[in-house]
């Protein structure tokens, strides 16, 4: 896919996903072969207010291009200037968040509340795209709720405005994370605008990316949850789409390798501290389903120190019955 300068290779991109997929994990999946990466969605408010913790979320590692930062908001004018702000931290896109379905976003009429008002999501995608001469792009869901599904409507009003492409995620508002994607709609999407369009929703495995590559025509797909202690899953992704097969899952041993060099990476950005909470989460899902881990689950929730993470890590290995 290639959009404007930005050349984007691979098969599958990391979904934003605002407290997980910080900037170590983000290259953590893509030297795992992520085709571009997406960081968590920041307030354009809270960038208009000089917040720390906002330019903070704004960082990109010098390895993780082509990649974006994502705002949200609700007012064109903070929008443009968030995003221009943005320019200092090098993303090679802005993508701003239409889809968030948070009550604290939709509170402040911004996320996938942007659905419901599609001339005020034209103006902040038009002001954005008029403040950065880089490219910009809408994330998107099928719309508010089932009664009023307009994302294809939705799709040719931010193109008009100035997105080069779009991500849309497969579910209303409504709908959260559940039911199933909506494939059909993605398609309806993909044939109603002539930008690339990254559908998105529900893809765990190397399958299921060929499956929406292949009844919705999109030009890319985008992981979220199933990336979640599997960042290897886009190596997968792409050696299926090259070659028809892939490597099955890392034994135990390379799993927890991947863990500890994530927390490392994590320790580094947050501090050991907050470091190590915030990869509790990430060690229940780099040994989901491992044989016999579901016994040391209570002692990864609430480790505290590397040390403690690596005898855990040997302890997953050891695990022979
Ligand atoms: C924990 C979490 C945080 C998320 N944060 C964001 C976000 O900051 N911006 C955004 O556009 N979408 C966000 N999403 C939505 C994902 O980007 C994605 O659209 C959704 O999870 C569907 O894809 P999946 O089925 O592959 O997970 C988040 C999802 C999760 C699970």
């Amino acid at each position: 896919m290639i959009i404007g300068n930005v050349k984007i290779e691979g098969f599958a991109a990391l979904a934003p996903m605002a407290g997980v997929a910080d900037l170590s994990f983000r290259v953590i999946c893509k030297e795992f072969g992520a085709a571009y990466t997406v960081g968590e969605m920041v307030s354009a408010k809270g960038v208009s207010m000089n917040d720390k913790k906002s330019q903070e979320l704004m960082k990109l590692d010098e390895n993780e291009h082509p990649s974006a930062i994502q705002i949200f908001g609700n007012k064109p004018e903070i929008m443009a200037e968030a995003a221009r702000y943005a320019l200092s931290f090098s993303p090679d896109i802005i993508d701003i968040n239409m889809g968030c379905p948070a009550p604290k976003i939709i509170k402040n009429k911004s996320g996938s509340f942007l659905m419901k008002d599609p001339v005020l999501a034209g103006k902040i995608t038009k002001a954005v795209s008029d403040a950065v001469d880089i490219p910009v792009s809408v994330k998107f869901r099928t719309g508010w709720d089932d009664s009023s599904k307009n994302c294809v409507e939705f799709a040719k009003t931010v193109e008009a405005n100035g997105a080069s492409f779009i991500t849309v995620h497969g579910r209303t508002k409504e709908q959260m994370y559940a039911p199933p994607v909506d494939i059909a709609s993605i398609k309806a999407v993909k044939e109603a605008v002539s930008v690339p369009v990254i559908g998105n929703g529900d893809i765990f495995t190397p399958e299921g990316a060929k499956n929406m590559y292949e009844r919705t025509g999109v030009d890319l797909v985008m992981i979220g949850r199933g990336a979640l202690g599997r960042p290897w899953l886009f190596s997968q992704i792409n050696d299926y789409m090259n070659t028809g097969s892939y490597n099955p899952e890392p034994s135990p041993e390379e799993r927890m390798e991947i863990m500890l060099r994530h927390a490392d990476a994590i320790c580094q950005l947050r501090g050991v501290h907050n470091g190590m909470c915030e990869i509790r989460k990430h060690a229940l899902w780099y040994t989901k389903g491992l044989r016999g881990s579901a016994k040391l689950r209570s002692e990864f929730s609430v480790v505290k120190t590397y040390e403690e993470l690596k005898a855990l890590a040997e302890k997953v290995t050891e695990i022979k019955e």
